[in-house]
């Protein structure tokens, strides 16, 4: 057996499957980074970061992980070079298009977050394809944030919830976190347990501000190419050694 392989299945060994997150977050950076070290374009980076997409994606839905979310754009991104902010959204409509027999074949459903009406119609295009490609499969939602901003899904929030305030069909006293959290796009999805980000930056970057509220955070200096799986079972290693309080005390809990 090969090495990776071997350190890959004790790894995958130590994680307890009754106390999975059902849902983990994704912060994938560092392609940049990679590309430098690589004396290439930032381009080549992303290009690289394919595989570790597919990595992440195939590991999550093996060991049973219900939603895996993704940023791929942030909605900061758009101030990128024209060149680079072109290349990326061409890599997306490229992925797309490749990726979607294999998410198949795994049975993965695709779901997108984030303000897709401004994306280039190609990727806008390519990404409802695949989404409507994937419908029915059941096994993990993999779920890309795309031009996404927890800002953004906030304000995109307040406006519906206003909206109904305004046409008289929501008291705006009665407005309680449930009604916010159901207006925010992801709607129905629950709050990821655990938030990853690669490549050593500790920050959140506008990622899902409000979903991540009482996630377990997980940084790594591994820029997101090189990322594989058993990256993502030591974090789920990890994760699982946490005590999550959520306000209580250790003696509440057992
Ligand atoms: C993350 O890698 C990918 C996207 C933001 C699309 P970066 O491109 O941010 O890589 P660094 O942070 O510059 O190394
Ligand atoms: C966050 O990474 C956005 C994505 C991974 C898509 P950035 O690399 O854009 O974040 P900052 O600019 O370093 O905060
Ligand atoms: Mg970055």
């Amino acid at each position: 057996m090969a090495r990776t392989e071997e350190t890959n299945m004790d790894l995958k060994g130590q994680i307890d499957r009754e106390k999975l997150p059902r849902h983990i977050a994704m912060i994938m950076d560092g392609n940049g980074r990679w590309a430098k070290q690589h004396n290439k374009p930032r381009v080549f980076g992303h290009r690289n970061g394919v595989k570790a997409v597919r990595e992440v994606t195939e590991a999550a839905a093996e060991i049973g992980i219900d939603y895996l979310t993704l940023y791929a754009f942030s909605t900061e991104n758009w101030s990128r070079p024209k060149l680079e902010v072109d290349a990326l959204m061409r890599l997306l409509v490229e992925t797309l298009n490749k990726e979607v027999a294999t998410l198949n074949k795994n049975k993965i459903r695709l779901d997108a977050i984030g303000n897709l009406d401004l994306l280039p119609p190609s990727t806008h295009k390519a990404l409802l394809q695949g989404m409507e490609s994937t419908r029915e499969n059941d096994r993990m939602t993999l779920i890309l944030a795309l031009n996404y901003s927890g800002k953004w899904d906030l304000v995109q929030a307040a406006r519906q919830l206003a909206k109904k305030a305004v046409e008289g069909t929501l008291d705006p006293d009665s407005i309680s976190e449930d009604d916010l959290a159901r207006t925010l796009s992801t709607t129905n999805i629950p709050d990821p347990e655990l938030l990853i980000r690669t490549s050593g930056e500790r920050r959140l970057s506008n990622y899902l501000l409000w979903q991540l509220a009482y996630a377990e955070l997980y940084f790594t200096p591994v820029f997101w190419p090189d990322y594989r799986k058993n990256h993502l079972y030591e974090a789920i290693i990890d994760f699982q050694r946490r005590e999550r309080r959520f306000g209580r005390i250790s003696e509440q809990l057992a």
